[in-house]
């Protein structure tokens, strides 16, 4: 089965059913590719075969643009995990419970970590740029609240206004938070989205998140993936309980949100887009060192 990549240039405009909006995903890639080692840089320049500074960003909306084709239908479900949990009350994400049969984000990150890792080295070169792809996507995708959330389909089942737009609250969290904080985005979103992670770069090395990132790889191994994106998807799912749906849905359906809610919003959603960059980093310098480590011991 042939994947026609140039055909699907259309499908980017479709409605955003899920995922961070293309800004989110793209300022994500930047800040992941200011922490990469060298050797992870050129390691993954070679395999997606872009040897520019923007090797991750010019993949990281791929996955959403595959979604909607034939070929894609079935990467649909690995976008999210839907929580079964009962916010603002409890907010929890159990495997078990939430991942489904068909999969879900952290189950596809299990799978594609995997496959990229590729031990018995089974698989053609095309299934570990996808694979690699997969994952720049999924990372970033676990880290937006309502990607960990079941209720009203992740919010898209409950509208309300932005800044006088009708739209509904997973678009407004994937997108219009986000896009806000920098003034608005018109246009290809890759030179303010290039900005935004230089800005959140500098709050990582020497700014506000500068004394906690320590703390953000606490738990990471690729010895247990699920372990490490259930950490990711719990931290992230928490925000349901307190900033997204704080008095629960109902009181927030029809209202405005771009004033005060906002005000209360804008932090969560800058802390998780520079967490969810700098955590892929150390991710993909994880599996750059495995897989030379296991080329060197075929030698
Ligand atoms: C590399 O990515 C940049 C940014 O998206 C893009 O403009 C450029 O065409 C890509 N290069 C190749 C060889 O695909
Ligand atoms: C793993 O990825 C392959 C290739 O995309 C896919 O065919 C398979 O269904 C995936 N398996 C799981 C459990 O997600």
């Amino acid at each position: 089965m042939k994947l026609s990549v140039p055909l699907l240039a259309g499908a980017a405009v479709l409605p955003s059913v899920a995922a961070w909006g293309g800004f989110g995903h793209i300022t994500i890639a930047y800040v992941a590719s200011n922490f990469v080692s060298d050797h992870t840089a050129t390691h993954f320049q070679t395999l997606l075969r872009n040897q520019s500074s923007d090797y991750l960003a010019n993949v990281a909306t791929w996955a959403d643009n595959i979604r909607y084709t034939k070929w894609g239908h079935f990467t649909g479900p690995f976008h999210f995990i839907d929580a079964k949990d009962d916010p603002p009350s409890s907010c929890d994400v159990i495997m078990e419970r939430d991942c489904k049969s068909e999969g879900c984000v952290i189950s596809a990150l299990q799978n594609y970590t995997s496959r990229l890792i590729d031990a018995d080295g089974l698989l053609p070169a095309i299934e570990h740029e996808q694979a690699a792809k997969f994952i720049i996507h999924f990372v970033s995708d676990m880290h937006q609240p309502l990607h960990t959330e079941d209720v009203a389909k992740g919010g898209n089942g409950i509208h309300v206004k932005f800044d006088h737009k009708f739209l509904n609250l997973h678009h407004v969290w994937d997108t219009s938070i986000a896009e806000k904080i920098v003034g608005g985005v018109r246009g290809s979103p890759y030179g303010a989205a290039r900005q935004f992670a230089d800005k959140l770069v500098d709050d990582i090395r020497t700014g506000k998140y500068q004394a906690e990132t320590k703390n953000w790889l606490n738990g990471i191994s690729l010895d247990d993936v699920e372990g490490t994106a259930l950490i990711w998807a719990r931290e992230s799912n928490a925000y349901v309980c307190t900033h997204v749906l704080p008095q629960g849905p109902k009181a927030i359906m029809g209202q405005e949100l771009g004033s005060s809610y906002y005000d209360d919003a804008a932090p969560v959603v800058e802390i998780q887009i520079a967490r969810a960059g700098f955590r892929l980093a150390a991710w993909l310098d994880l599996l750059s060192a495995k897989i030379a480590s296991n080329k060197a011991g075929e030698l």
